[in-house]
């Protein structure tokens, strides 16, 4: 699958840019952490090297857009912020993003996110863009409210986790400014 165009993006003290081979280390970083593997299933299964280079080669494809965040002064990989299942005719897409566990509580989700949506909305051209966050995941609800999402309503059985039986999630869509009380009431 041809991979989309992945710009680098400034923001602040950070720097988004595309994934290359040379990150899988930094992916290692990332996944190895309680909350990640928690809260990310993408990550939740990536303990080598081996798997690092699967997670990256599965962030690049046509429906989707993932960056690498780092911090602009050092280069250390300090996040992720992703847009995927990108549709160009429905113009919408979702996000999902982590943080190294040293670096939370300094506004890197807050930077990253902002600026992903920056490309959604400007170089993407979308309309709407959903997040989902498990329920008990406080931390990433705090991120979409910093981020301006409006919270639709919880879906039963999804993000469902290894041994739980079913798991709940919070849906939150933001659009250009007209926020949705309810994607089925449209
Ligand atoms: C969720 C996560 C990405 C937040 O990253 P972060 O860089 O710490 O978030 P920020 O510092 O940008 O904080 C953004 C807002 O959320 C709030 N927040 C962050 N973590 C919080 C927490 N644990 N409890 C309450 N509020 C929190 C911040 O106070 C801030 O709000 P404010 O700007 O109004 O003060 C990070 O905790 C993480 O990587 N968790 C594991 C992976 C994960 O859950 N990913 C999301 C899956 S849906």
């Amino acid at each position: 699958m041809t991979g989309r165009a992945v710009p680098t993006l400034a923001s602040g003290d950070l720097v988004l840019r595309p994934w290359s081979a040379a990150d899988a280390p930094a992916v290692l970083r990332l996944a190895d952490d309680p909350a990640a593997r928690a809260w990310s299933a993408s990550l939740r299964p990536v303990h080598t090297p081996e798997q690092a280079r699967a997670w990256l080669a599965g962030r690049v494809g046509a429906d989707r857009v993932h960056w690498a965040v780092s911090d602009s002064a050092t280069g250390e990989v300090v996040g992720r912020v992703g847009l995927h299942r990108i549709d160009d005719e429905q113009r919408d897409a979702e996000i999902g993003y982590g943080v190294l566990a040293g670096r939370r509580r300094t506004g890197v989700a807050r930077g990253a996110v902002g600026a992903a949506l920056g490309h959604a909305f400007g170089g993407l051209g979308l309309a709407r863009v959903s997040l989902r966050h498990a329920v008990g995941n406080q931390a990433s609800c705090a991120v979409a409210r910093a981020c301006g999402f409006t919270l639709e309503g919880v879906e039963r059985r999804r993000l469902i986790r290894p041994r739980a039986r079913a798991a709940r999630c919070r849906q939150a869509g933001r659009d250009r400014g007209h926020f949705f009380c309810s994607p089925l009431s449209r």
